[in-house]
């Protein structure tokens, strides 16, 4: 990682967006009817394979998958599922040293992969989204995972989860997003770290920003 400082986001929002709550409405009511692609089933069974009913640590958008290698260590008796779309970063992940046995990198779109999870009834004890990519731009609402038709399916496949980001604005719109499905107040907290668990996360303090994040117990 280099040693130049990453620079704030910058958005025209200056608040949760106006349209997040109806949105959110829309999409609890409506369930995604886009077919899943063939690879995505097969990366599906090699996953469901590995997980063989077992508990499962899902680190979605793992990117080199830094912290998925943590979490498999840290988590022994479970099976830790690290989903990224981009080969290059998972390629990257070899510089973590040995992959722990119950870790499995699958390179993978979440938005099937979480589909397929959640028909197969997977136990979640954790579910980490560290760092998702902003899309700070307003009209970009609908890719960030709180306004995407994906989320009540995302909040469906239970656990613990764990959402880290470095705008605000998205850790208060995915509180937000949140409440309204669980039908309960979920708070956003400030995170004081010493150590970073992740690429991202390592950059971003150096940068000093500050960092938020988002837990909440969906079972
Ligand atoms: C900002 S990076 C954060 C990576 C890592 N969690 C970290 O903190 O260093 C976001 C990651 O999410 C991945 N990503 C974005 N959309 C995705 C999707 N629909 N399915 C799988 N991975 C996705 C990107 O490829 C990228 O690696």
């Amino acid at each position: 990682m280099s040693e130049c400082k990453s620079s704030q986001i910058e958005s025209s929002q200056i608040g949760p967006h106006k349209n997040l709550v109806k949105l959110v409405h829309k999409y609890q009511q409506s369930c995604m009817q886009d077919s899943i692609p063939k690879h995505a089933y097969s990366a599906f069974e090699i996953a469901n394979q590995f997980v063989a009913g077992d508990t499962v640590v899902l680190d979605s958008g793992c990117g080199t998958a830094e912290s998925s290698y943590r979490l498999a260590k840290q988590f022994p008796d479970t099976k830790v599922i690290a989903i990224d779309k981009s080969i290059i970063r998972l390629q990257r992940s070899h510089t973590h040293g040995q992959q722990p046995e119950n870790l499995l990198l699958l390179q993978a779109d979440c938005i099937h992969m979480w589909r397929l999870i959640q028909q197969a009834q997977w136990e979640i004890q954790k579910h980490c989204l560290f760092y998702p990519n902003p899309w700070p731009k307003p009209g970009h609402l609908q890719r960030r995972w709180h306004g995407h038709p994906i989320f009540p399916t995302l909040v469906a496949l239970g656990g613990v989860l764990i959402m880290r980001t470095n705008w605000k604005i998205y850790a208060q719109e995915f509180a937000q997003a949140l409440g309204i499905i669980l039908e309960r107040p979920v708070a956003i907290a400030a995170l004081s770290l010493n150590d970073a668990v992740t690429p991202f996360e390592r950059k971003y303090l150096h940068s000093e920003h500050s960092l938020y994040e988002v837990i909440a117990e969906l079972d």
